[in-house]
């Protein structure tokens, strides 16, 4: 039997395929129809760093009613019945998979400031979590704010976490760094064992005929893969951390690819949502029949064979395949119209 395993952030893991935070993780069931169909590993859903402040304003609410006295600076954020989970019931909840299911349970942490951070990630480890992914979601709307300063704030989050904590963390990142490779090392300074590369940004769609500006949440396609590919491609062997990819990994093919860029493993989401939990059962039996076919007696033989530092030709990866693709584009273009 081709051999799947893999090491993730210092954990065995027996198969490539694991699930990214999703609120299918909030059901005890559907995390032990996870393992059964061959998820090497679960991230739950996020706790969100701000649901701690509402918490405790809600108790300051209830202990001094009629006084006035709450922080206007949390009147911004989303109500407390908006967050699915409670912090306590999220720490509870991390017990109760850990006590469910055989494979590796990482928590999701979603905050912004490095006491939220420090404090929900200890608890975290405590409730059993065997890592922990940090989900660094920031967003830049003020002029006077520098990237520089954003990534520093963000390095000091990391290794404040870091040295808190037992358990490895893995830290999921946006998509808009201008230098990732130098963020990478740098986050690996700060104690990271592995980056998810990415998150997904849930831009805002207007409704031009109410004027409002409406949350959207679609699933994705493999399309959105690509990016990640390419990203990955370009940190293998320069990140000495372990690379997880997540989004727009649909199929084996997809799964294949994500590996052969240099990912460790490979994260689903909006496929379970689409196809069912089974999916990965699928998944996995496609991935072996097409190791067995091309002779490969393991999956990690496979790893980072068409990264950026494995192919002969790297200008894929490089500048010229931006100019190559856009003047082979409009040659096509030209020919068509003639
Ligand atoms: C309904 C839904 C809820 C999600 N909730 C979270 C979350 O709480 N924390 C997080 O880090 N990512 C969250 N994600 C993002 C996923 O973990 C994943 O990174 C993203 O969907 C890309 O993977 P996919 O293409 O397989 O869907 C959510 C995605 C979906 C579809």
């Amino acid at each position: 039997m081709t051999d799947l395993s893999i090491e993730y952030l210092g954990m065995n893991l027996n198969g490539p395929i694991v699930v990214a935070s999703t609120p299918l993780s909030e059901s005890i069931d559907n995390i032990r129809r996870m393992e059964d169909a061959g998820a090497s590993a679960v991230v739950l859903t996020s706790l969100f760093e701000e649901q701690l402040a509402l918490e405790s304003r809600a108790l300051d609410e209830d202990l001094s009613r009629g006084t006035n006295s709450f922080a206007e600076s949390l009147d911004f954020l989303p109500e407390l019945s908006d967050y699915r989970m409670t912090h306590e019931g999220y720490l509870e909840h991390i017990r109760c998979a850990r006590e469910a299911v055989q494979i590796p349970i990482m928590a999701s942490l979603n905050g912004a400031t490095s006491g939220g951070w420090v404090r929900l990630a200890k608890e975290m480890e405590q409730a059993g979590a065997n890592a922990i992914e940090l989900n660094t979601f920031a967003l830049a709307t003020d002029r006077a704010q520098t990237s520089a300063a954003i990534e520093l704030q963000l390095l000091e989050l990391i290794s404040s976490v870091c040295s808190a904590v037992k358990v490895p963390v893995a830290v999921k990142l946006s998509q808009s760094f201008t230098s990732l490779p130098h963020l990478c090392s740098r986050l690996e300074d700060a104690g990271a064992r592995g980056v998810v590369l990415f998150n997904r940004f849930y831009q805002p769609d207007f409704d031009i005929e109410t004027l409002e500006v409406r949350p959207t949440l679609h699933f994705s396609t493999p399309s959105e893969l690509l990016p990640r590919l390419h990203w990955a491609a370009i940190l293998y062997g320069h990140f000495k951390g372990h690379i997880a990819i997540t989004g727009g990994v649909h199929s084996a093919e997809d799964v294949l690819k994500a590996v052969m860029a240099g990912g460790t493993v490979a994260m689903m989401v909006s496929a379970l949502h689409i196809h069912g939990i089974g999916h990965i059962a699928r998944v996995l039996a496609d991935l072996r029949y097409w190791l067995n076919k091309h002779e490969y007696a393991s999956l990690a033989e496979t790893r980072g064979c068409l990264s950026r530092r494995s192919v002969p030709d790297t200008s894929p990866y490089d500048r010229g395949n931006y100019i190559k693709t856009l003047s082979s584009y409009s040659l096509r273009q030209t020919l068509t119209a003639f």
